[in-house]
């Protein structure tokens, strides 16, 4: 069936790639940021109403997980009041919502998370994408939540385009090699979210597959862009930031099949 699909947030990292996605499929595609649409307005939610979408993926956050620990109202207003507003709409046009969350709603104490483990977030940013995700469990029947990680696209800041810059840059530098996690290409995910459309709604764990710390994922943009730069293992703790990170961030999916080797995507994406 023919849908009317809203990306909110279409100008960002992922929602680029899921509007470019949807555009190749016989649905139609209505694409807002925050220049069409601010989630945080309940006043705007009758601008979804006009439009009457057959449903709702939400892409728009705060993203900025250090600065979150400073700014942790403005977080809040979009990554919870935000999605509050989302809700309220959706429950009152009885459409779906799919929300993106994040590996940071658990802690990264456990070397693996399934769908339906507890969360106990470390930081503001996830602190408040949990928030917004038990908003929707607690109001939505029709609901897809996607939790995802390390993301990496060619419309965002992203971890290979910083290696990129600093090969550039620098001689040698330095990467943690104690978290470990799973850089997710935002092409790969967005075709996994389509897909999804047709499946049981509940909350998902879509990354591509494998890990590897953030020192791995640095080697590997080397090997592949043969830079010369020198890449050193460091400790999270040489370098403090505002935000505490958790150690694994290996979101296990057990409901839907495997996307590809996160280093065949990293190829694809170098290729672009
Ligand atoms: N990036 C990652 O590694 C990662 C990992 C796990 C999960 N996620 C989740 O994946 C989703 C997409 O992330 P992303 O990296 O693609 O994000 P992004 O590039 O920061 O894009 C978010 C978009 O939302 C817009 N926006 C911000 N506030 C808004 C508001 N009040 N109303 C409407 N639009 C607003 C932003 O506009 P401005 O740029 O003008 O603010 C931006 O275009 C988010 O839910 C994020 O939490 C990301």
């Amino acid at each position: 069936m023919r849908m009317k699909i809203l990306i909110i947030g279409s100008k960002g990292m992922l929602g680029t790639d899921i509007v470019s996605e949807i555009s190749k499929t016989e649905n139609e595609v209505i694409g807002w940021d925050i220049s069409d649409i601010d989630i945080t307005k309940e006043e705007d939610m009758s601008k979804i109403e006009k439009e009457s979408p057959s449903i709702i993926i939400n892409c728009a956050a705060y993203t900025d997980v250090d600065k979150a620990e400073e700014e942790r109202e403005r977080c809040c207003s979009i990554n919870v009041t935000g999605v509050k507003n989302l809700v309220d709409i959706c429950k009152k046009l009885n459409i779906p919502l799919i929300q993106i969350s994040t590996d940071y709603v658990f802690n990264g104490e456990k070397e693996g998370y399934d769908e339906d483990n507890k969360k106990n977030p470390i930081n503001s940013y996830g602190q408040t994408k949990a928030e917004g995700e038990d908003l929707i469990i607690d109001n939505l029947k029709k609901y897809y939540i996607i939790r995802t990680a390390w993301l990496f696209g060619k419309n965002g800041k992203n971890f290979v385009e910083t290696m990129l810059k600093l090969f550039k840059e620098k001689e040698e530098i330095k990467v943690v090699d104690d978290q470990v996690g799973c850089p997710t290409y935002t092409k790969d995910l967005a075709k996994a979210i389509i897909n999804l459309i047709e499946k049981d709604y509940g909350i998902y764990h879509i990354t591509n597959s494998g890990k590897c710390s953030w020192f791995e994922f640095a080697e590997e943009i080397k090997r592949l862009t043969t830079s010369n730069c020198i890449i050193h293992p460091c400790k999270t703790k040489e370098f403090p930031r505002p935000a505490k990170r958790p150690k694994f961030s290996i979101l296990n999916n057990n409901k839907i099949e495997n996307l590809q080797d996160w280093k065949d995507s990293l190829q694809e994406y170098l290729k672009i």
